[in-house]
């Protein structure tokens, strides 16, 4: 039987990681995958993250299960942090295995209430989102987002092609820091969606995996909170995985709004049954230790503090790049990397290019040219603005 497996094409992001690793010159640069990394490389353990653990550890008296759909202290201190407050009579949440998986039961959940549900996601969006659409065989359409020219927002585009989606299709938007082109709305443009999904009766999933990445913590959860309290139906799949730096806790929250306390109910009920079916009881350790900070004042603030500080460093490193590139250039058309938010920017180069930087310069990143800002240094900085020109971006 195992034999007639077909083989799966591996993941592009995640390939990039072994090929790096592979590569043996001295001063080669990852800028692949989402990993935050300091300035000396190393993706640091935050210390608000350490002191939980310790006191976790120090006071934790069981491993027995907790409850399927998570604890509660720990869904309600996050969806705190991504909504601001807790509209109880509408919110049904569960913990979720990590932001994908998240992802996954909003699709899963979606479907079950209307099993004809069509997705429309951004053009482009974060591959694994196309790729877990295509593994559920649900459809999905494409709608314009990223202006190759400006390298902003197409936003006629976008407008003209959500407002083809109906009632009862999911509308998959990144609440921040869009993964992969560090293209975002703005807040004025996030009210013309949410009125035409208004108008239409399509529901927004929306994605929020770098809260706190972009602009600030609340800042980056503004459209998601517009949108929360502008629109009857809103799923949001958040991850604790970047802005806590436990990617490998694997933690994350599915949280759904609904307009009446029975939809609140059922979805409730749905989603605590999605876990129960795909994986039982949701992972604890991380989830654990993001409650223990959260409700922590004193390690909540130090938590906050150093994530702004990796958040001013991504933002420095975007400052110095485009400024390097525009003395080596001569022009401001790299720009644009000053004004995108988040871990990523997409170059707007050409696959041939992007492997012109590989071979020539040892500078890896994903093929469609998002670079992740987290993976350079100030004295990396120069390196690939050189590399860039001279490879004729
Ligand atoms: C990324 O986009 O690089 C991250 O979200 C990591 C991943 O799982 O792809």
């Amino acid at each position: 039987m195992l034999t007639d497996l077909k083989a799966q094409s591996p993941d592009k992001i995640l390939m990039l990681i072994e090929e790096f690793k592979a590569d043996t010159r001295q001063g080669k640069i990852d800028l692949g995958v989402g990993v935050y990394k300091d300035p000396q490389g190393v993706t640091p353990v935050m210390r608000a993250v350490k002191a939980a653990e310790q006191r976790i550890w120090e006071t934790q008296t069981t491993k027995a299960y907790t409850g399927l759909a998570g604890e509660p202290d720990y869904r309600n201190a996050l969806a705190t942090m991504v909504l601001g407050d807790l509209p109880a009579d509408r919110l049904a949440s569960v913990a979720s295995v990590g932001g994908t998986g998240a992802i996954r039961q909003a699709l899963e959940l979606a479907r079950l209430a209307n099993p004809g549900v069509r997705v429309f996601v951004s053009n482009p969006t974060w591959p694994n989102h196309l790729s877990i659409m295509a593994f559920m065989g649900l459809p999905y359409t494409e709608y314009r987002y990223f202006d190759a020219e400006t390298r902003g927002v197409d936003f006629d585009g976008m407008k003209a092609d959500i407002a083809q989606a109906g009632k009862g299709d999911v509308v998959l938007l990144h609440g921040c820091c869009h993964n992969p082109t560090g293209a975002n709305l703005t807040l004025e443009q996030w009210s013309e969606v949410v009125a035409i999904l208004q108008k239409s009766g399509a529901i927004p999933l929306i994605d929020l995996a770098y809260q706190g990445f972009g602009d600030g913590l609340d800042a980056d959860a503004e459209a998601t909170r517009l949108v929360a309290r502008s629109l009857p139906e809103v799923l949001i799949a958040a991850s604790c995985s970047k802005n806590f730096g436990i990617y490998r806790e694997r933690t994350g929250i599915l949280i759904a709004l609904a307009d009446t306390t029975k939809g609140r109910d059922l979805a409730q009920g749905s989603m605590a049954f999605l876990n129960r079916q795909n994986f039982s009881f949701p992972p604890d350790h991380g989830a654990r230790i993001v409650s223990t900070i959260l409700m922590d004042d004193a390690l909540r603030a130090d938590w906050a503090a150093e994530l702004e500080e990796v958040r001013n460093t991504m933002l420095g490193l975007r400052d110095q790049l485009a400024a390097e590139l525009r003395d080596l250039s001569g022009s401001d058309r790299f720009d644009f990397i000053r004004h995108h938010r988040g871990m990523f920017s997409r170059l707007g180069a050409t696959p041939e290019q992007v492997q012109r930087l590989k071979t020539d310069a040892a500078i890896y990143m994903v093929g469609d040219s998002r670079l992740n800002i987290a993976g350079l240094n100030r004295d990396t900085v120069p390196v690939l603005a050189r590399a860039i020109i001279d490879a004729g971006i």
